[in-house]
């Protein structure tokens, strides 16, 4: 593994001075010195802070259902990158299983052997294999954090189809070179009209959805949209 670039007083220092509640709180949690030291390659890059400020916001969003009976379920994280949410999440909750889900082969499928309730899985969000993938579990939460264009909208697609999902939390990323949103030339937050375009594409029969900005996530893109499924 990589050493970390930062020293761990240097990592601490920029995440206390962020300005994000988020960053700060994580900084007092045991999960912060674990990932300093199993995963330091995490912190090499500046944009660490922001990357721990979403998958915060993005575990804040289902930490009630995982608090009350994470056991019965099991947590994607669909694109997962580098997996700071799978990490966060798998640590926070050891009763739950965390699957982080993407192509890129720059991230080893051993990467959290370490952790008995994670793991990686190459795999394409598009494919059939992901679908099985999904439906082979009773219970699953799905996660996207800063997913752009069309795997947002395949997120969205999935949540709705798949019976399995029974909650979703999504935080979209950009909109890419959709026609159907860009032409509304005349709102000035091409972001947010993209985010209410994928807010209009949920299942409200299945689901409730909650829509807002995090302004503790410090990303411009910071629109947390949570899906729970409705009760029969
Ligand atoms: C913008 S990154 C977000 C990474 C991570 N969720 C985060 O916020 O740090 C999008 C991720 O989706 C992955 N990805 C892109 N297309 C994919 C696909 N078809 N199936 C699975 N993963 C994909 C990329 O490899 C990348 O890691």
């Amino acid at each position: 593994m990589r050493a970390s670039a930062l020293s761990a007083e240097k990592v601490e220092r920029k995440l206390l001075r962020s300005g994000s509640k988020y960053a700060k709180d994580f900084v007092k949690t045991r999960a912060f010195r674990y990932m300093l030291e199993k995963f330091p390659e995490m912190f090499n890059k500046n944009r660490f802070v922001k990357e721990i400020t979403e998958a915060w916001g993005a575990r804040n969003a289902i930490k009630g259902v995982l608090i009350e009976s994470g056991e019965e379920y099991i947590v994607v994280d669909a694109g997962s990158g580098a997996g700071y949410f799978t990490v966060l999440t798998a640590l926070f909750h050891p009763a739950t299983k965390v699957f982080a889900v993407d192509t890129h082969t720059e991230f080893a499928v051993e990467d959290f052997r370490d952790l008995k309730n994670a793991e990686r899985v190459r795999m394409d969000l598009f494919s059939e294999e992901f679908e099985k993938f999904l439906s082979s579990f009773k219970k699953v939460i799905l996660v996207g954090i800063h997913l752009c264009s069309d795997l947002a909208l395949r997120f969205i697609d999935l949540a709705n189809r798949v019976e399995s999902v029974r909650h979703a939390v999504l935080i979209p990323c950009c909109v890419g070179d959709r026609e159907e949103i860009l032409s509304f030339g005349f709102i000035e937050d091409t972001y947010e009209m993209w985010c209410a375009y994928l807010v209009s594409k949920i299942d409200t029969e299945k689901f409730r959805v909650i829509s807002r900005r995090d302004p503790e996530i410090l990303s411009p893109k910071n629109v947390v949209i949570k899906m729970r499924e409705r009760v029969k």
